[in-house]
């Protein structure tokens, strides 16, 4: 049976960007893209200098090409300068993650102050509005790319208390890349995203405890929490010929504890 594209793992790419790349699932998944033959990064980092400089030197080490730029994207001016920083650099990017997040901090209706707000929805759903806006033309002018955000299973349940606007702002990250489906998938560029449950992280060491973890561990079929590889596989999945009929959708992984 004839086909149009090969059956397999293969990419049609060169460089990828990267978004909070310095830990976590976003260092994890330039290391599976590097595997993956990805030679070109574009890396993004905020606070986390030593992790971003590590990973840097490992992948420079497989004989990748790495540039790197720091911006806190909770504030307007880090999302112009990392921007900024993306044209000056003026690379074609093939793959865009765009996986910077965070709870930024939990809290109850009565404690929010609009500042609070504003950084969560910078960080989380402007900052990769906004990249996604500085990137798209160059994977147009080359007639394709793949792009990734991360949602969360927050966005599914509403979140844990105090973690109602970060899950508004993971749902409307869902939202997001079922709209640009219709205006970049007509261009060549599939856009998906990825929504992990738990993840045994820093993410989780800085905003969660031991209860918490382990009321999400005993709702989990799987009997784990899931880590940090796992999500950057489906991300490298995602940008690999092998999806490549994959467009809008928000891939769930949670060792079964959410199912759609
Ligand atoms: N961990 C989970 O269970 C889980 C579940 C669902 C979704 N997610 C999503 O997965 C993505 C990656 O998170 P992770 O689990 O890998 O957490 P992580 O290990 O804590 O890494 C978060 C990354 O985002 C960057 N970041 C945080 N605040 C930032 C800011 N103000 N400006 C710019 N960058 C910032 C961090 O940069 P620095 O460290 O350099 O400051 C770091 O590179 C996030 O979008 C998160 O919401 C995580």
């Amino acid at each position: 049976m004839a086909q149009t594209e090969p059956n397999n793992l293969s990419f049609n790419a060169q460089t990828a960007l990267i978004t909070g790349a310095s830990r976590g699932i976003g260092a994890a998944a330039a290391r599976a893209l590097a595997r993956a033959g990805i030679t070109r990064f574009f890396l993004h980092y905020n606070s986390f200098g030593e992790g971003i400089n590590a990973l840097a030197a490992e992948l420079r080490a497989a004989g990748c090409d790495v540039t790197l730029a720091q911006a806190d994207l909770s504030v307007q001016e880090g999302i112009d300068s990392l921007i900024a920083a993306y044209h000056a650099w003026g690379q074609p990017v093939d793959i865009l993650v765009n996986n910077a997040g965070h709870l930024v901090g939990r809290a109850k209706l009565a404690e929010y102050t609009s500042a609070h707000y504003d950084a969560i929805m910078n960080l989380n759903v402007k900052s990769a509005w906004f990249m996604t806006q500085a990137v798209a033309p160059s994977m147009i002018a080359k007639g394709g790319g793949c792009i990734v955000n991360l949602s969360s299973i927050a966005a599914r349940t509403g979140g844990g208390v105090g973690a109602t606007i970060y899950a508004a702002s993971k749902a409307a990250v869902a939202a997001f890349t079922k709209g640009l489906v219709k205006e970049l998938a007509p261009q060549g560029i599939r856009v998906n995203a990825v929504s992990p449950g738990t993840v045994d992280n820093y993410f989780h060491e800085k905003y969660s405890n031991p209860q918490i973890l382990n009321a999400v561990l005993q709702q989990t079929p799987a009997g784990r929490l899931g880590d940090n590889e796992e999500v950057a596989d489906t991300i490298v999945f995602l940008c690999s010929n092998a999806a490549r009929y994959i467009h809008g959708q928000t891939i769930e992984l949670n060792g079964g504890m959410f199912m759609v």
